[in-house]
């Protein structure tokens, strides 16, 4: 099989390294082009990657692969769209704008970007949770008579929220959510927090955040009707604070729903899910889409964050909640690098190439 050709975009990032190790001997796609901003176009990878200091820096562990160390990072408008299938796009979302915009009129466009999130012919796409939403990329190609799309994924914090409420809201029904955020350092980026602002610390605001989740989860959790997504009807409040985890973020969930649900039904349906997952098969889908847990102990980041690849999501500590009429509560771990961005998005592209669209 020819692979397809692909560049990413951004790839000197957080997200972009995790792109590159994530698609080192993909079955699929092969990298061909990659691309940043000017401070890195025209250097090789290992010097496009120094920090200041003049030390690589290489923040996703392990050894860099071989094929990326003397590959040229390009300026966006030197790449040559004829040579590409496929652009994966990790850029700081003000700048994507513009950048994704150029790349949809020739190419489709998998983005870890917010840029085109919450236009109306856009879907948030989660492999496993709304694959059918894919089918607006064709409206969104003829409305803005495109050759190509932008498929975002979702905020790496709507990621975990969204992918344990769909079992729920498919046979329970969601009315209500209330969620507090503990997320890692690494979902702001190369330059998001100093070591010592989180160093025994915990910052409770991040900008954008909280409206991004609650924003996003409705649409993902939405239907697709006549051309369009219709939101679903959930009522949701959400604190989300940055925590001194290197990667992986954990989310306490209150929820509502329409019927009441214990911790067993919710653990014989999850399970159910897993048994049923629309990524089964895809090379970067996880054994397990879902990984429960009885023991009140888990999720913990460190013990969570390898399980399936960082691309299972856990739920623990199942229990009902007072508060609420049909009240649960559970915590969650997703990995925002792999599930929650990179892997992920190369998850997506995996599913859209399946159903053909790429
Ligand atoms: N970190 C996460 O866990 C996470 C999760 C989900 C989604 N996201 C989203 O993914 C995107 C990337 O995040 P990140 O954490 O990887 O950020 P990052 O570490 O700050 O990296 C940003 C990347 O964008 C490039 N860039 C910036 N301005 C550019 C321009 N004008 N033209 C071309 N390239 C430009 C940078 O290149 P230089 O190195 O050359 O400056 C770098 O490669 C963001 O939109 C973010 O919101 C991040």
């Amino acid at each position: 099989m020819d692979k397809k050709r692909v560049a990413i975009i951004g790839v000197t990032g957080a997200v972009g390294q995790e792109f590159v190790i994530s698609l080192e001997n993909h079955p699929w796609f092969e990298v061909t082009q990659i691309a940043a901003s000017e401070r890195s176009a025209g250097k090789n990878y290992l010097d496009a990657i120094k920090d200041a200091s003049g030390i690589i820096a290489w923040d996703v562990g392990g050894d860099i692969p071989e094929y990326i160390k003397s590959m040229t990072v390009k300026k966006i408008d030197d790449l040559d769209v004829s040579q590409l299938d496929l652009v994966f796009s990790a850029v700081e979302s003000v700048a994507a704008r513009d950048i994704e915009t150029k790349m949809a009129a020739d190419l489709p466009v998998i983005s870890t970007s917010s840029a085109y999130r919450y236009e109306d012919d856009v879907p948030i796409l989660i492999p496993g949770v709304n694959d059918e939403h894919s089918e607006l990329l064709e409206t969104q190609k003829k409305n803005r008579n495109w050759k190509g799309w932008v498929a975002p994924l979702p905020n790496c914090t709507t990621t975990g929220l969204a992918i344990t409420l769909k079992p729920l809201q498919d046979k329970y029904g969601v009315k209500k959510v209330m969620m507090t955020s503990m997320q890692a350092i690494s979902g702001g980026g190369k330059s998001g927090v100093s070591a010592m602002g989180i160093t025994d610390n915990i910052i409770p605001y991040i900008p954008k955040e909280e409206e991004k989740v609650k924003i996003e989860t409705k649409k993902i959790l939405g239907k697709l009707k006549d051309g369009k997504i219709e939101d679903a009807d959930i009522k949701i409040s959400c604190t989300c604070t940055r925590v001194p985890v290197i990667d992986g973020h954990t989310e306490s969930v209150f929820v509502e729903t329409s019927e009441y649900v214990d911790s067993a039904k919710a653990k014989e349906l999850y399970n159910s899910y897993n048994q049923n997952s629309s990524v089964e098969g895809l090379p970067s889908a996880p054994k397990k889409y879902y990984a429960f847990h009885d023991d009140p102990t888990r999720p913990q980041p460190r013990m969570e964050r390898s399980v399936g690849g960082g691309m299972t999501t856990t739920i623990g500590r199942v229990e009902k909640e007072e508060l609420f009429d049909n009240g649960l509560k559970y915590m969650l771990f997703s990995h925002n690098k792999k599930m929650g961005s990179a892997k992920g998005a190369i998850l997506l592209a995996e599913m859209l190439y399946k159903k053909g669209k790429i």
